[in-house]
């Protein structure tokens, strides 16, 4: 279910500046408001669970992501069917015949899968039930959203060995966003969700905190300075990495989340908390018309290999090169395909675009204990492979 134009794709990359700390109600002190608040005010964590799969939360629409914006896998002419492509030469290298599309909007990508490679045992998942018109071949998991992973991804016994690819999920999963108040101390950002109005309210806790001194200082921070709190990503990627281990019978497996994240040299003193409808940036409002994204803690996961999306393309055979030119006069129909094929491989290359995206690996043995799904060292910021921005 390839759209057939070209949304503006997310790249994640707008900061969130020129939002600043939007406060509709009241005077804030840097502790709460002055005055009684007259709505809820909720933290950002919940009202963005709510907005995104809450009843007739943003991703539960029929459309799904593909009707507000394109990703790698939908959206850009060809792109989907180029990812595709170098997927399934991974999944070849790696003797991998068991493909699982983790938050794969409406199969998208796992169609592209199934298409390229009718031999692949496909699974898509997602928070809504199984789209129309998906090939019965292809399995289909229903799944809460947010940080909850099904106890089952569908995973045929004696299937082979797995790729599980989950593309754009960590930066949906809700984290707290925290603030630096005047008095450099971590608080919650509160929100009202029907006006995205922000105030401070209590101190971070504990845990919370805890992952903040490990992978996000606040004490190095200033006032107005935020930070988006990623051990819900962290959970949920090791739940993800579990349940793989969990799938029966099955050989060895490769777990990789591709997203939009920075790393301890790199974290964004504003926070990157942002909304997307239609395809536009908007202000981040947990009213359930918008997509809600914050960029992700992508050195904390736990994984074996970070790499950005352009390196990790062109080892697979990505070059984004254009075909011959004699070929204009000879075969114009073939020249003008190749022509689109070398834009749509240039889209997922692009630096300051997709090819900025981070492929988070984690590899699995075939055979193991379940506590195989603990994380593994998280990889620091030497672990990532740049041929770009990230370095
Ligand atoms: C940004 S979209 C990406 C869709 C698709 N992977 C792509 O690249 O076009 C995020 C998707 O993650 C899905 N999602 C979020 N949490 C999920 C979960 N816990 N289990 C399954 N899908 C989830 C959403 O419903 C949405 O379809």
């Amino acid at each position: 279910m390839t759209s057939s134009t070209t949304q503006p794709f997310r790249d994640g990359y707008g900061v969130r500046d020129g939002y600043g700390v939007r406060d509709g109600h009241g005077v804030r002190d840097g502790h709460g408001v002055q005055g009684p608040p007259t709505r809820a005010w909720v933290p950002w964590s919940d009202a963005w669970q709510e907005a995104l799969y809450g009843e007739g939360g943003f991703y539960r629409s029929a459309a799904g992501p593909a009707g507000s914006f394109a990703t790698s896998a939908q959206g850009i002419p060809l792109a989907g069917e180029v990812l595709a492509g170098a997927v399934l030469t991974l999944m070849r290298r790696e003797g991998l015949s068991s493909f699982v599309d983790f938050a794969c909007g409406r199969g998208e990508l796992v169609t592209q899968m199934h298409r390229l490679a009718p031999d692949l045992s496909c699974v898509g998942v997602d928070v809504v039930p199984r789209p129309p018109g998906l090939p019965d071949q292809i399995g289909w998991v229903q799944s809460k959203g947010g940080a909850a992973v099904p106890d089952d991804l569908g995973v045929s016994p004696g299937a082979g060995g797995v790729l599980v690819l989950a593309n754009e999920w960590l930066d949906v999963v809700p984290c707290t966003v925290a603030e630096i108040d005047d008095h450099s101390v971590a608080r919650i950002v509160l929100v009202q969700p029907d006006t995205g109005a922000e105030l401070l309210g209590d101190p971070l806790d504990d845990t919370d905190l805890q992952w903040c001194q490990r992978y996000w200082p606040p004490g190095r921070m200033s006032p107005g300075n935020r930070i988006e709190v990623g051990r819900p990503r962290d959970e949920a990627w090791r739940a993800l990495v579990a349940a793989v281990c969990r799938a029966p019978e099955r050989g060895r497996a490769l777990v990789v989340a591709v997203d939009y994240g920075h790393t301890a040299p790199t974290r964004p003193a504003g926070g990157t908390l942002t909304g997307f409808r239609d395809g536009l940036q908007v202000p981040p409002t947990p009213d359930g018309s918008s997509d809600l994204t914050a960029h992700v803690a992508i050195d904390a996961l736990g994984t074996d290999e970070l790499v950005d999306q352009r390196t990790q393309l062109q080892r697979l055979g990505v070059r984004g090169t254009l075909p011959v030119h004699a070929l204009s006069r000879t075969q114009p129909a073939t020249y003008l395909q190749g022509l689109a094929r070398s834009g749509a491989e240039c889209a997922l290359l692009a630096r300051g675009g997709l090819g900025d995206f981070v492929w988070a690996i984690r590899r699995l043995p075939a055979t193991g204990p379940a506590d195989a799904a603990g994380p593994a060292s998280p990889a620091g910021p030497a672990g990532l492979v740049s041929s770009g921005l990230h370095g």
